[in-house]
């Protein structure tokens, strides 16, 4: 037997024990005859001790950092007690130490805080999983992914695979493909998601499905993005939105029970598309704080009556000019606006400026455009956009689309640097109601005329009420710049997006399970109806044998971990992530494949 314990479990009712330990080295030190020694293993720390005036044979053989070696010993009480480790009121007297194998000295020191910078360590990526942050973040996954099967399982739900070579049948993001040896020229697509196959099991029957499946997209990267990343994802039959809302909402609810402890007892509040757009200028707002956009002119309309009556050009020319005001911030120096009016003009955000009115708690108001505003105007400002004394006013002018991302943007970037983003808090929020269309101005495909794309997949139902303007419109736009008053553009969908703390867990919709319908929807996508059975004729078949109305969600099941860690980067949760630039550092991949396998897949003469 290689080990009798663990290096996490030994306590101090277990002194006088004879016990044998593997593990990793982590530290050594030296004192006169005695050698402490930290060893590590997936469990946690034990010191061990080598005394050389009892033993002189065990530092016979040369030991160093990460050394895998086997130690038996007696458990005895340590003299300094560390409350830090659980482990910390013994340490292990050897008596027989085997060294199992000699290790290099690591890249980079493999504890809690690090010296290794990013590159380095996903290079050396098995290393960096053995430290504690990253273990804490491998077990924290594994909890989840345990506490969801538990969950669905008691729901009913059948965990069913579904095939990764599949046809290519790109929508949102690019596919990754592999070429077919048996059939040259041919060639198969990771699946972006397991879409269709859970419509078809719902054709078959198995009403409740879930799997916890890999998915793949050839898409750029962020911190929350990955190309191969994990969902939960799940379709119901016989539901309507409101039967899935409850589901996951428990799901959600149940993990954060289990996982975190966390009694999330409140009901999961709804916002519809329109009104996180309208309030937040964002369709997954973070509700942990307010800061709301205060619309003062949108799409030609003014709301702010004071915007009529003045010579400012920079609130007049724009189509919209949106304001939040940031609470205890209205004694910004001239150099911290400075920088805000810099922050707003990086690329990124990519607006001119930013005005901004001080309200002071005197009841005083001073802003960056006193010349048009005097005080009787400034103040009417300040009471439309619902200001309290102190608050800073920060007002951005633009086009509508822009202003309103750029607003919020910068509502988020305020929220980072007062401190209001709390990782420990957790505020859940669905979005319903989301547009069923949206129009691609910049899509070459139709002869650079733009085209529909689907919102958030070809299979979404429209809602119920809009079906007709689908149905009764020809999708052609006659003028581009006005697509929004295109009946389309008022189509909204059954589609819904769980949020946490601004970010989208997961999203699903009521799908539409009509033949009809669904190659309607095709048409309206821009598709023949030749293209439309080369694509999804299996789709549409299976529709004629007795479709049940279904619909489903998917869970980021990396995010889901991620913010569960109290972080937003997903790379940090999985076990062997892709870096930035969608390379594997460590195994070095993509890489170059051998002339000979080209040949065999018929890729190169
Ligand atoms: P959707 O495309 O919204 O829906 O994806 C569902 C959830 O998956 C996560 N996600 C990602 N996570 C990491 N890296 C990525 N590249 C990535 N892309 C998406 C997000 C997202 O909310 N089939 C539909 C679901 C359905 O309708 O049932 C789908 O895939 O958290």
């Amino acid at each position: 037997m290689y080990r009798t314990k663990t290096c996490g479990e030994l306590r101090i009712a277990d002194v006088a024990k004879v016990v044998t330990l593997c593990g990793w080295i982590q530290k050594i030190r030296k004192m006169g005859a005695l050698t402490f020694i930290d060893l590590r293993d997936r469990y946690g720390i034990t010191q061990i001790v080598l005394d050389e005036s009892k033993n002189p044979e065990l530092l016979k053989t040369a030991l160093g950092r990460e050394f895998v070696i086997q130690a038996k010993g007696n458990v005895i009480e340590r003299s300094s007690k560390n409350q830090n480790i659980a482990t910390g009121e013994i340490e292990l007297e050897v008596t027989e130490l085997n060294v199992l194998n000699a290790a290099l000295t690591p890249p980079f020191t493999i504890e809690d805080d690090t010296d290794g910078g990013e590159d380095l360590r996903m290079k050396y990526r098995y290393l960096d999983l053995r430290r504690n942050p990253v273990k804490q973040n491998m077990m924290l996954r594994y909890g989840v992914n345990r506490e969801v099967r538990n969950y669905l399982h008691d729901q009913g739900f059948l965990d069913i695979e579904t095939p990764f070579l599949i046809k290519s049948t790109p929508e949102g993001a690019r596919d990754f493909v592999v070429p077919s040896r048996m059939n040259q020229g041919e060639f198969y697509a990771l699946p972006q998601s397991p879409q269709t196959f859970k419509q078809l099991l719902m054709v078959s029957g198995y009403d409740r499905y879930y799997q916890i499946v890999k998915c793949f997209r050839d898409e750029d990267l962020r911190a929350d993005r990955q190309p191969e990343f994990t969902q939960i994802d799940c379709e119901m039959a016989f539901v309507e939105q409101e039967d899935i809302l409850q589901m996951f909402e428990g799901l959600i609810k149940h993990l954060f029970k289990t996982v975190k402890n966390i009694d999330y007892t409140e009901v999961v509040p709804r916002m519809t598309w329109d009104d996180a757009m309208w309030n937040y200028g964002n369709d997954k707002p973070d509700i942990r704080f307010e800061m709301k956009l205060q619309n003062l002119k949108s799409l030609g309309k003014v709301f702010a009556d004071v915007l009529n009556q003045t010579d400012f050009k920079v609130f007049n020319d724009a189509e919209t000019v949106i304001a939040i005001c940031v609470p205890n911030a209205a004694e910004y120096s001239r150099k911290q606006t400075d920088e805000l009016i810099e922050w707003v003009k990086r690329p990124q955000i990519g607006m001119g400026g930013l005005a901004f009115l001080k309200c002071a708690a005197d009841g005083t108001f001073k802003s960056s455009f006193d010349k048009f505003y005097d005080a009787e105007k400034l103040k009417s400002l300040a009471t439309f956009c619902n200001a309290k004394p102190n608050d800073l006013i920060l007002i951005l002018a633009g086009t509508e689309e822009k202003t309103r991302k750029a607003t919020s943007d910068l509502r988020m970037e305020m929220a980072t640097r007062l401190g209001f983003r709390k990782p420990d808090e957790f505020k859940l929020l669905w979005v319903y109601d989301f547009p069923l269309f949206e129009f691609a101005l910049e899509d070459q495909d139709g002869g650079g005329v733009g085209r529909w794309v689907a919102r958030h997949h070809p299979f979404t139902s429209p809602k119920p009420e809009h079906i007709d303007i689908m149905v009764n419109n020809s999708p052609k736009v006659e003028n581009l710049e006005k697509y929004l008053e295109h009946p389309y553009a008022q189509i909204k969908a059954n589609a819904y997006d769980l949020i946490l703390n601004g970010n989208e867990l997961g999203g699903g919709s009521i799908r539409i399970f009509q033949k009809d319908l669904q190659q309607k929807m095709f048409e309206a996508l821009g598709m023949s109806e030749e293209e439309a059975n080369h694509k999804f004729g299996f789709l549409l078949g299976a529709f004629e044998y007795g479709a049940p109305p279904h619909g489903g969600l998917a869970f980021g099941f990396d995010r889901l971990c991620a913010l569960l860690g109290g972080s937003e980067i997903i790379r940090d949760f999985i076990a062997f992530p892709k870096n930035n630039s969608g390379r594997d550092v460590m195994m070095d991949s993509p890489s170059t494949i051998a002339e000979k396998q080209l040949k065999e897949l018929g890729l190169k003469g």
